[in-house]
């Protein structure tokens, strides 16, 4: 986590004013054009120059060495919103085990969904033996993991993919707050070092720290805690994605994009379209504190898991992509049925999600029905039509209320991927119940 420094809240606030009311690219003049191709090229190389130089002090705040050499640009950790797998929503406590981790990551492999992005294999929580070692160290419990969590690290690293740890930051984790609790959870609370160091020698590439009643448990105070741990990871050389949870309880979005590459900003999703309609509406205000490198986190995918509908997936799957959300799966990969793999795979859809300029969707209409919209570093606009209702409905926008200047713009369909007719009037569409139609205006 060496990315994630306030300049990033201001350039991409001061692009993201740029492009409110962006124009279509056949309107656009050629001088235009290259003034914003500099400003994206200059946003990017200033990202990525926030990187290992970049100081951050112990209070959050973080201080920029630029002035005093140039140094080499790196890759911005977390630049596009992380996509992967992780344990939590697939088997919670209960059957977490190595067979299963590996059984993941095949999967990810065998159904093209590494290639398409998912790369991250998340161990949620419940990894852990009830007790350190004798030397203080965390143990993964020997009766799930009997290879050891470094044999898994490699498994997962040889097919080309990440691993990830979760780890809490008190006394212990999430684990003993469970009703089906049947696992231990110590946290890093006063072994901060040695944890991070720990996900160091094990080769861990993403960490998610999850809060789990610290402040109840130990006195501990959230933005002071977590950024203990933003200290700690920065001290290694390896790039650590530190992906952060809080359930949304202070706000995070408001301090977090100095601490975190991601944190969360609800209470845990289920899978049941209520509770995704409500991450979705809890979203809304949310979009001028995301982009490259600090993502709000809407929490993880349910799609494949309960009673959720193909529409309701594709609802789901579609508007984490306007958000500019991670992507994290929680499911039996081998047991998706052919609406949940198709929603998963759709490349333009991915594509919205994964966008570089990384700029979270705006809601433009609000209520049963609803028109949500993201300027795309391309120039072109994606826009999801959202029907919320029980019934299907008949949702119309048009090119200025989505923030784009009146010319003939292509539009197509990436829900179903298919061309619908060019326009410089009206868009309308019949959305499914509980459904979204994702388009793309392309000129
Ligand atoms: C919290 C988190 C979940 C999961 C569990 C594990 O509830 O929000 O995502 O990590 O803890 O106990």
């Amino acid at each position: 986590m060496k990315d994630t420094a306030p300049v990033h809240v201001k350039d991409q606030s001061a692009v993201e004013d740029g492009h409110a009311g962006v124009r279509g690219r056949n309107t656009r003049t050629p001088t235009l054009r290259l003034l914003l191709t500099l400003a994206l090229s200059g946003l990017i190389l200033g990202l990525a120059s926030c990187g290992k130089g970049d100081h951050a002090d112990a209070d959050g705040s973080s201080t920029s060495t630029s002035t005093s050499r140039p140094r080499p640009a790196e890759p911005i950790v977390a630049a596009t919103p992380p996509m992967g797998w992780n344990s939590w929503n697939q088997v919670r406590c209960h059957d977490l085990d190595e067979a299963v981790v590996k059984q993941a990551a095949d999967a990810l492999v065998r159904r093209g969904l590494k290639d398409l992005g998912y790369r991250y294999v998340v161990v949620d929580d419940c990894w852990q033996a009830p007790s350190r070692d004798s030397a203080g160290a965390l143990v993964a419990d020997p009766i799930r993991f009997p290879s050891g969590l470094e044999s898994l690290v490699d498994y997962v690293h040889d097919k080309g993919l990440k691993f990830g740890l979760y780890l809490a930051p008190g006394s212990e984790t999430c684990a003993m707050h469970w009703d089906d609790y049947a696992a231990s959870g110590i946290g890093s609370y006063r072994h901060e070092r040695q944890d991070a160091e720990m996900l160091d020698e094990l080769g861990v590439d993403y960490l998610k720290y999850d809060w789990c009643r610290a402040d109840e448990t130990d006195g501990l105070e959230h933005q002071k805690t977590f950024g203990l741990m933003r200290d700690e990871l920065a001290r290694l050389d390896r790039p650590i994605v530190y992906s952060i949870s809080e359930y949304g309880d202070t706000k995070p979005w408001t301090w977090a994009p100095k601490v975190a590459n991601l944190w969360r900003t609800t209470s845990d999703i289920i899978p049941f379209w209520p509770s995704v309609a409500s991450i979705i509406d809890q979203q809304a205000e949310l979009h001028s504190f995301s982009g490259p490198g600090r993502w709000n986190d809407p929490d993880m995918l349910q799609v494949g898991n309960g009673p959720l509908t193909p529409d309701e997936t594709r609802a789901h799957i579609g508007m984490w992509a306007m958000l500019a959300a991670p992507l994290m799966i929680g499911t039996d990969l081998d047991k998706l049925t052919p609406d949940v793999i198709d929603a998963l795979s759709n490349p333009e859809i991915i594509a919205i999600d994964q966008d570089p300029a990384g700029r979270q969707a705006r809601r433009l209409r609000s209520g049963e029905t609803e028109v949500w919209a993201r300027s795309l570093a391309d120039g072109d606009m994606a826009v999801a039509l959202l029907n919320k209702g029980d019934g299907p409905a008949e949702i119309s926008t048009t090119i200025t209320e989505v923030g784009a200047q009146p010319g003939s713009w292509s539009i197509r369909n990436a829900s179903t991927r298919k061309d619908l007719p060019a326009t410089d009037g009206p868009i309308s569409e019949t959305v499914a119940p509980h459904g979204v139609t994702i388009l793309r205006l392309y000129s």
